[in-house]
């Protein structure tokens, strides 16, 4: 019994020598210390050793099955080792390959034209306001003097979500809800940029879900001519010096006066084409005082102050200035489109 444990053992050593990967080590451990293994075997045959024999065997048995358990882990560490080294060999990073181009993204170009208009009127002392989207029958059409049943309201068809609530048709109730919050009492000088939705079929200049960005300056001796000014610097300096400006009468109920502001035709220089559709000029906004009644409505005092507003579409701007032909392209988010914008600022 002692010989065949011997040869056991050294069986065993073998081929735990001869392990070349983890696996086939532990085939070895099971074959050899499993339960179905020689050595487990040789420990139930123990039963039929005298009293003499039995301690002395298994002492051997001892010996010999720590002898293999040692071996085994000895070996293990062996092969882990190698297996880690192999595993870096193969995972070498060769920096000497050159790099995969990053790919960046950039700013739509609508955003690009209401940040650009954004700007402008922060250096010139306007703050930003917002207002809701989901809006109420009286801040889109009542505190403007469109009251129910005016038949300026089907200029703007409407969303409607009840009787009284709709989808805001202008950023106009921004006006309404800014001047109102300040209960009648001192100066307003804001723009809202946001998100207005009618009900329009879409075409190449008309999308249910456009873009507006609105204007209010409120305070005591604010007159047109103070509009015209800022109007005029906005014209120049979104469309370029050498363009000029014209106001033309025009109808808003939230305004008196109103009008209508254009910009001579970059294309022409005002002589007259396609683009301007022959007259030199392109219209662009609407504007005016702010009506009276607005303003008793909000609470202001009309004797006391005035004020005036504007309201655009930065779409139409950001068509005219990069001469995008459809309102769609906006939406669609054609990469194609939105590449021939890919400035990347800082
Ligand atoms: N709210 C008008 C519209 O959507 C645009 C507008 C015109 C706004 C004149 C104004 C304004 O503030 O004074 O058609």
């Amino acid at each position: 019994m002692e010989q065949k444990l011997r040869e056991l053992e050294q069986d065993a050593l073998q081929k735990i020598q001869n392990a070349e990967n983890l696996k086939e080590l532990n085939d070895v451990r099971v074959a050899y210390l499993g339960k179905k293994g020689p050595i487990t075997e040789v420990l139930r045959g123990m039963g039929k050793l005298s009293a003499e024999e039995r301690p002395k065997m298994g002492a051997l048995v001892n010996v010999v099955r720590e002898k293999i358990t040692a071996e085994i882990e000895a070996k293990q560490g062996e092969l882990e080792e190698k297996a880690i080294a192999e595993k870096l060999a193969k995972e070498t990073i060769d920096v000497t390959l050159p790099g995969r181009p990053v790919q960046l993204g950039n700013h739509h170009p609508l955003t690009k034209i209401v940040e650009e208009i954004e700007d402008l009127f922060i250096s010139m002392g306007y703050e930003i306001a917002e207002g809701p989207e989901v809006e109420t029958d009286y801040y889109n059409f009542e505190a403007l003097n469109l009251p129910k049943g005016h038949p300026a309201r089907d200029m703007q068809d409407s969303f409607y979500i009840t009787e009284e609530i709709l989808m805001r048709t202008h950023t106009s109730p921004v006006q309404a809800r800014t001047m109102e919050k300040n209960q009648g009492k001192g100066p307003v000088k804001i723009i809202c940029p946001g998100k207005v939705y009618r009900r329009d079929s879409d075409d190449a200049t008309h999308s249910h879900q456009f873009t507006q960005i609105e204007g209010l300056v409120i305070d005591r001796n604010i007159r047109l001519s103070d509009l015209k000014g800022t109007l005029n610097v906005f014209a120049k300096k979104i469309f370029g010096e050498e363009r000029e400006i014209r106001l033309r009468p025009s109808f808003f109920p939230f305004t008196e006066p109103s009008v209508e502001m254009d910009i001579s035709c970059k294309m022409c220089g005002g002589s007259g084409c396609n683009v301007c559709k022959g007259t030199g000029w392109i219209e662009i906004l609407g504007a005016g005082m702010v009506h009276p009644n607005v303003l008793e409505m909000a609470g202001y005092d009309s004797n006391e102050y005035t004020g005036f507003a504007f309201g655009m579409g930065p779409e139409r701007i950001a068509m005219l200035k990069y001469g995008i032909e459809d309102i769609r392209h906006f939406y669609t988010n054609d990469i194609r489109l939105l590449k021939q914008f890919a400035v990347h600022e800082e």
